[in-house]
């Protein structure tokens, strides 16, 4: 069954730089790959590597080398599409030796695994921190999906197209998801949506189709579902998803990301 580990917004800045003056990003993201190695021989093996947006805090050619030294270890085919944080062509550039990595206009890809789909839209509205699709990508999105045919489909994309309960979050979210709902609604297989941009782990629906977002590597968007807040993040655990995708239904998981023992053996 065809495995996919997502991670998602891990910012990465240059060495020597903090996020909002506080946070290590580029260090959190070594412990991330640094934890999934140490797992690996228990969850593996993964067949993609997702990374649902803001690779990199700021779009610059110098974060984006960074984020891609970082990732290195982890020896894994890698797949991206763009968040509010990221950039397109320093982006686009910074994958241009990769197969997958458009040479112009959206970020948007489709990889085949196994019996599975994967689908990347790329969301970003430049210098805009809401996503949207354009009517020219959801005319890709429904082609690409026509010659897909009845496989399990995962979509990944930065904005949640679902209102997470945050409030100064959903304000920024995806704007009209009803196009793509549309188009997913008529797919005849499993789908499911995974998204990020909230720094934390929602699940939601988009009409029939089920919706994650995963949380994020470093920082998380602080938990406050009261009305009229403004917007703050916490040093919270961060994690990343394993997403299964088979034929009977397709399996979301957590694996969070720090220090703790074990294995321990039940018995004892
Ligand atoms: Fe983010």
């Amino acid at each position: 069954m065809p495995r996919i580990l997502q991670i998602t917004d891990p910012h990465v800045l240059t060495a020597g730089s903090l996020a909002y003056g506080v946070v290590d990003t580029g260090a959190a993201q070594d412990r991330t790959v640094a934890g999934i190695r140490t797992v690996l021989p228990r969850i593996g093996p993964i067949d993609l590597v997702v990374v649902t947006g803001d690779l990199v805090d700021n779009g610059t050619a110098a974060q984006y080398a960074r984020f891609i030294e970082i990732m290195a270890p982890l020896g894994l085919p890698l797949r991206a599409v763009p968040g509010n944080h990221d950039a397109r062509d320093p982006m686009r550039n910074a994958f241009a030796s990769t197969d997958w990595m458009p040479r112009t206009g959206a970020i948007r890809w489709r990889y085949d695994l196994g019996g599975a789909c994967v689908i990347g839209l790329d969301t970003l509205v430049p210098r805009a921190p809401h996503g949207a699709l354009g009517p020219e990508t959801l005319d890709w999105l429904a082609d690409e999906l026509e010659q897909a045919g009845h496989v399990p489909l995962i979509v990944a994309m930065h904005h949640p197209p679902i209102p997470t309960g945050i409030v100064q979050m959903d304000c920024q979210g995806l704007q009209a998801p009803e196009a793509l709902q549309a188009i997913l609604e008529r797919h005849p297989g499993p789908v499911r949506i995974i998204a990020g941009h909230v720094h934390r782990l929602v699940m939601g629906s988009l009409g029939t189709v089920p919706v994650i977002t995963g949380p994020g590597t470093s920082h998380a968007v602080t938990l406050d579902l009261r009305p009229a807040r403004s917007a703050t993040f916490d040093m919270e655990p961060g994690g990343v998803l394993i997403h299964d995708a088979g034929p009977e239904g397709i399996r979301s998981q957590l694996l969070p990301l720090g220090d703790w023992s074990g294995p321990h053996p039940f018995a004892g």
